[in-house]
């Protein structure tokens, strides 16, 4: 973390939790981080709990975000949600192009390119996500993996805007997996994806949050938030209970 940028710290709750079990998870959680000074706080829910979960954080420091929206204002595409319909519910952003959603359901970087403009524009924050498979690491194609990502998906975001964009690099083979990259490798993949982004614009590259995503846990959190380049954390398993979340965001106050 370096001085200058807020750290933020996400939890996506991935296809958990009802309305009632959310709002259980928040009576736990918002007393354990009222005193969390200094720390931007998010929890990703599904858009059934988006509703609920905008009421019930109103005042404290927890923000809400949707965990994909579509590109386009409106149209023929059952079964997706827009950008104005998530401001509309006063929703604060937008997890976009999670790794689950690109190997799973067919996200594409053409669409994220639309995406994380439109989420902008709309005046939500979007959290893109960024990583490489444990075959592409193993192949030494991170660096090649994450270019194509952040170059793509960036590429029509209005350079005076990039800096508000949040990006969260997630290696594939860390993500529920209970295998956390070491500090030196997440480190150095988010110092590279800073300096994708500084080839940008380097005032963006400075300004720009990058968190870290895969299996981060009470007992690993410290470590990696200390770490120069990670500015924050997207947080999965370990977000679904209000301790063990409230244990992270202490650790990004360090
Ligand atoms: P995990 O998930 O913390 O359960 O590994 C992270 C994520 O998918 O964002």
């Amino acid at each position: 973390m370096s001085q200058g940028r807020i750290p933020f710290v996400a939890g996506n709750w991935k296809m958990h939790k009802t309305v009632a079990e959310a709002e259980m998870f928040i009576s736990g959680l918002l007393p354990r981080v009222s005193s969390a000074d200094g720390v931007d706080v998010a929890i990703c829910v599904p858009f059934t709990a988006l509703g609920a979960m905008v009421d019930s954080t109103r005042g404290s420091r927890a923000q809400v975000f949707a965990q994909n929206m579509h590109q386009a204002p409106s149209g023929a595409f059952t079964g997706e949600v827009s950008a104005a319909m998530l401001t509309e519910l006063d929703v604060h952003g937008v997890v976009l192009g999670h790794s689950e959603r690109r190997e799973l359901f067919g996200e594409s970087d053409a669409a994220l390119a639309e995406k994380v403009p439109a989420a902008l524009e709309a005046g939500l924050i979007p959290i893109l996500c960024v990583g490489e498979t444990e075959a592409e690491r193993d192949g030494g194609e991170t660096e090649a993996k994450l270019r194509r990502q952040v170059e793509t998906d960036l590429a029509e975001v209005p350079r005076e805007r990039l800096a508000e964009v949040v990006i969260a690099y997630e290696p594939i083979w860390a993500i529920g997996t209970g295998k956390v990259a070491t500090p030196e490798q997440a480190q150095e993949a988010c110092a590279f994806v800073r300096s994708l982004v500084a080839g940008i614009d380097a005032d963006a590259g400075a300004a720009i949050r990058i968190q870290y995503g895969g299996s981060v846990k009470p007992d690993n959190a410290a470590e990696l938030l200390a770490l120069e380049d990670v500015d924050g954390a997207l947080v999965g398993g370990a977000s679904l209970e209000p301790a063990s979340f409230a244990a992270i965001v202490e650790a990004a106050r360090a």
